[in-house]
């Protein structure tokens, strides 16, 4: 019997396991993170060693940088994530990996070093969407949060509106052009702000006036589909026109002027799905979730709609090993584990095609 079979036959015991634990790996990026989960919902330790620091002087993530600091990293951030849980690799009754999307090199890192130690420890192997994980954050922060529910996903790569649903997803409608992370990089980018763009940019706009310099709002053709690529464009040329004319306006009022516009468009997309198709849950995920104007918003519009609002605590916004564990977990339930075979995926999809509407 090959590992696979092996380990599916090993996981249908897990499901009736009273504590299931899973030591988690996340690289798709610029963090390298290990965490233990127990049952998808807590969280035992989770570590992050941040590799900012040594891409800033490239303005932005160097993914051979990436791969390499993850490799050197790996080892350690897993071992102190299991001290930190008080357990060893014996204890863990499964091994998870991001599969994808993010960086290729990076993503083989994390997903290489946890088949090795799933094969070591003849243990299931699961092999998580990124995606998925953020939306998975939720469930760590909400015990009782259950499909299914609407949610909008916004990170550096996705800005979705997705029914979360028992058994999969329903894409209801996503960016044409940019993600909002994306978008929020550019733009702090035209202003200066070191890399990461987005946080900086969101600091500088809670001291500026949204009102400053009008932008225009995105009006992309489907319902519940978002662009951000013409924001971005007029505001590039705000900045450089301000520029020219010698003005010296304040970067705080541009920030505040673009944060506002962004998040309208995506409060305003979101709520709409939410009120047509009458959901009473809304989740938040992604990076961009850490952004307080969404947070402010999107609490103020959901309680005037009487719609619960679930958001990750800002530990659990940006990227995390503990949200890929959490997933794993789901993963786990459902006998979805992985084979030795696995690759590591850089545009893994949550769906087969997610341009397919419903
Ligand atoms: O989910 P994430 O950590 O990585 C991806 O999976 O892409 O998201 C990173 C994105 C970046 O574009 C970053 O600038 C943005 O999320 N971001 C923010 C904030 N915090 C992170 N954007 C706006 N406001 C924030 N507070
Ligand atoms: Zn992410």
């Amino acid at each position: 019997m090959s590992y696979g079979e092996c380990m599916r036959l090993q996981a249908r015991e897990l499901i009736h396991k009273e504590h299931v634990r899973i030591l988690a790996i996340e690289s798709s990026c610029d963090e390298t993170a290990a965490a233990v989960i127990e049952n998808g919902r807590s969280i035992l330790s989770s570590e992050i060693y941040s590799q900012i620091p040594i891409h800033i002087p490239y303005g932005g993530v160097v993914p051979e940088i990436a791969s390499r600091s993850h490799i050197e990293k790996l080892d350690a951030v897993a071992t102190r994530a299991l001290e930190k849980a008080g357990f060893s690799l014996e204890d863990m009754d499964a091994i998870a990996a991001t599969q994808g999307p993010g960086l290729v090199g990076a993503l083989l890192t994390g997903l290489s070093y946890a088949k090795g130690l799933a094969y070591g420890l003849q243990k299931p192997l699961l092999a998580v969407n990124h995606i998925f994980g953020h939306i998975c954050a939720n469930y760590l922060a909400y015990p009782d949060l259950a499909p299914p529910f609407l949610c909008l996903v916004v990170s550096g790569g996705h800005s979705h509106v997705i029914e979360v649903r028992e058994k999969g997803f329903c894409l209801l409608g996503c960016t044409r052009d940019d993600a909002a992370g994306e978008a929020f990089d550019k733009a702090a980018r035209v202003l200066g702000l070191p890399y990461p763009g987005g946080p900086h940019l969101d600091d500088l706009a809670e001291k500026g006036n949204p009102n400053a310099f009008p932008l225009p709002l995105p009006n992309p053709v489907g319902a519940y589909d978002f662009s951000f690529s013409g924001l971005k464009t007029a505001f590039i040329n705000l900045v450089h026109h301000l520029d020219q004319k010698g003005e010296t306006p304040d970067p705080a009022d541009l920030a505040a002027s673009f944060r506002h516009m962004v998040v309208e468009h995506l409060c305003e997309r979101t709520m709409k799905a939410c009120n047509d198709l009458g959901w009473d849950t809304l989740a938040l995920a992604g990076g961009v979730s850490a952004n307080r104007l969404l947070r402010r918003e999107l609490s103020g519009l959901c309680k005037e709609a009487g719609v619960r609002l679930v958001m990750p605590p800002l530990s659990l916004c940006g990227d995390n090993a503990a949200m890929i564990g959490s997933a794993a977990y789901a993963q786990l339930m459902r006998l979805d584990t992985a084979g030795l075979d696995v690759n590591a995926s850089p545009a893994l999809k949550l769906f087969p095609d997610e341009r397919l509407k419903r």
